[in-house]
C-alpha cells in the first residue's frame, strides 16, 4: 500500500530551473545557485538552439577564463559549419568585424592586445577623468529640476556612449548617430537581426572613414584621441591595419557600452534596494573618503553585474571541467554571475557589503581577455554614483520594485527602465 505521507519515499530530485525565462531575467540567482549546487557544469539550449554547457562554480568559472584549451575563435564550434552566424556579435560576420579580441587567440590575440594596449592605456583614462566628470553633470543637469526621471534612458545609456565616443575622438555632431545605433543594439540584441546588422554596418563604415581620414592627419602625439593612437601604435615594426583598427574601434564601442549602461543601472538600482548601504556611501563621500566608492563599485560588479556569461568559448579537444567531460567542438559558457555569488569562495554571498575585503570577484573576467576597459568603467561607474548620490541626495526608486522589467540577454543583464524621484535641485 502507498501512503503519500510515506517517510521513506525520497524526495524526487528537484527539476533544473528554467533558464532564460522572464522569471529568470528578474532574478537569475536561486537558479544559479541550483545550478551551482546540482549541476555545475550543466548542458543547455540556449535561445538560439546552439547547446552550451554553463559552468557556474568560482573555481570551476576562474579555471575556464584561463585555460588556453578553450578558444574565443568560433570555428572550433563543432556546429560552425551549419551553426552560421548564431554565435558572436549580430550582423558582425557580413561586417567583416571578425578580427577582434574577443573573438582570436594568441599568438594574434596577444599581437593585437599589446597593440591596442599602447593606446589605451590607464594612463589616458586617468587623463580622461575630468571629462567624464563633466559629461555626468551635464547628463544630471538635463533632469535635475523635474524631480523625476527614467536613469537608464537619460543617464546610464548616454553616459558610457559619449564618454568612449569622446576618447575614440568621434567629432561632438556625430555623437547622436552613434548613440541612435548603440540603442538599436541593445533594444533589438536578442531581436530583429535586420535592424541591428543595418546599425553593425553603419557604424563600420563611419569607422573606416574616421580611420582613414584620421590617418592622413595624425596630430602630436600630446593630445592625440584613441583612434590616433591606434592608428600609431607599433610593436616592433608592426602596426593595426586599418581594417584591425575599425574592428578594435568597434569592440572597444561594443564592448564598452552596454556593460557600463547596466554597471550604472543595476549599481543605483541595488543601493536604492539597500538604503543602509546607500547611507552609509553618502556618509564617506560626504567627508571626502572615496575608499567606500572604490570598493562599493568592485562590490556592485560583484553582487550583481552585468556580464552574466562570459563569451563564447569553444573545446580544441575533449577535456574536463569540474569533473564533466566536454567534447572537442563544445560551446562553454562560464557563468560569471553564478560564479560571484559562489559561497564557497565569497562569505554571504547574497549579501551587499560596499566594503566587502578579498573580493576578487570575475565581473571582468580573468585571464588574457580580462576587460581591458576596466579603468575606463571603473572610472564612469564611480564618477556616475558619486555625482548622482551628491547631487540628488534622497534619489529614491519610482515604482514598485517587482514592476522593474529586466532585459535578459545571453550575455548581459539590466534593466530596461529605473524610474527615480528626487527633490529637484
Ligand atoms: C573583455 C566585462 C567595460 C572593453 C571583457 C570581459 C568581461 C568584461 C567579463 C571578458 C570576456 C571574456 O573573457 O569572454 C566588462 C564590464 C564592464 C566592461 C563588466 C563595465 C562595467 C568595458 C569598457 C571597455 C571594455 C568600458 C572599453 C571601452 C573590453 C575589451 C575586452 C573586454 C576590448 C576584450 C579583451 C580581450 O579579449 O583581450 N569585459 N567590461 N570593457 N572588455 Fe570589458
Amino acid at each position: 500500500m502507498h501512503d503519500a505521507n510515506d517517510t521513506n519515499t525520497p524526495p524526487a530530485p528537484a527539476p533544473a530551473p528554467s533558464l532564460f525565462t522572464w522569471e529568470f531575467a528578474s532574478d537569475p540567482y536561486p537558479a544559479y545557485a541550483w545550478l551551482r549546487e546540482h549541476a555545475p557544469v550543466h548542458r543547455t539550449a540556449l535561445p538560439s538552439g546552439v547547446e552550451a554547457w554553463l559552468v557556474t562554480r568560482y573555481a570551476d568559472a576562474r579555471q575556464a577564463l584561463a585555460d588556453q584549451r578553450l578558444s574565443k575563435n568560433p570555428v572550433h564550434h563543432s556546429e560552425s559549419a551549419h551553426g552560421k552566424g548564431k554565435v558572436g556579435i549580430p550582423g558582425e560576420r557580413s561586417a567583416n568585424l571578425m578580427t577582434h579580441l574577443l573573438n582570436i587567440d594568441p599568438p594574434d590575440h596577444t599581437r593585437l592586445r599589446r597593440l591596442v594596449s599602447k593606446a589605451f592605456t590607464p594612463r589616458r583614462v586617468a587623463e580622461f577623468a575630468p571629462r567624464v566628470q563633466e559629461l555626468t553633470d551635464r547628463l544630471i543637469d538635463g533632469f535635475a529640476d523635474r524631480g523625476e526621471a527614467d536613469l537608464i534612458h537619460e543617464f546610464a545609456f548616454p553616459l558610457p556612449i559619449y564618454a568612449i565616443c569622446d576618447m575614440l575622438g568621434v567629432p561632438p555632431e556625430d555623437q547622436d548617430d552613434f548613440r541612435d545605433w548603440a540603442g538599436m543594439m541593445i533594444r533589438h540584441g536578442g531581436g530583429p537581426r535586420g535592424g541591428v546588422a543595418r546599425s553593425v554596418k553603419k557604424m563600420r563604415t563611419y569607422l573606416a572613414e574616421l580611420i582613414h581620414r584620421k590617418r592622413g592627419a595624425l596630430r602630436d602625439r600630446g593630445d592625440e584621441d584613441l583612434i590616433s593612437g591606434l592608428i600609431r601604435a607599433s610593436d616592433h615594426g608592426e602596426h593595426l591595419t586599418e581594417n584591425e583598427a575599425a574592428a578594435m574601434a568597434f569592440i572597444l564601442l561594443f564592448a564598452g557600452f552596454e556593460t557600463t549602461v547596466n554597471l550604472i543601472g543595476n549599481g543605483t538600482h541595488a543601493l536604492l534596494r539597500h538604503p543602509e548601504q546607500r547611507e552609509r556611501l553618502q556618509r564617506a563621500l560626504a567627508e571626502g573618503d572615496e575608499t567606500l566608492l572604490a570598493t562599493g563599485v568592485e562590490e556592485l560588479l560583484r553582487y550583481d553585474g552585468p556580464v552574466e556569461l562570459a563569451t563564447w568559448r569553444f573545446a580544441t579537444r575533449d577535456l574536463t571541467i569540474g569533473g564533466q567531460r566536454i567534447a572537442e567542438g563544445d560551446p562553454v559558457l562560464v557563468v560569471l554571475a553564478a560564479a560571484d555569488r559562489d559561497p564557497e569562495r565569497f562569505a554571504d554571498p547574497d549579501t551587499l557589503d560596499l566594503s566587502r575585503r578579498d573580493n576578487q570577484h570575475l565581473g571582468y573576467g580573468h585571464g588574457i581577455h580580462y576587460c581591458l576597459g576596466a579603468p575606463l568603467a571603473r572610472l564612469e561607474g564611480q564618477a556616475a554614483l558619486a555625482t548622482l548620490l551628491r547631487r540628488l541626495p534622497d534619489l529614491r526608486l519610482n515604482a514598485e520594485p517587482e514592476d522593474l522589467r529586466w532585459r535578459g540577454g545571453l550575455i548581459m543583464r539590466g534593466l530596461r527602465t529605473l524610474p527615480v524621484a528626487f527633490t529637484p535641485e
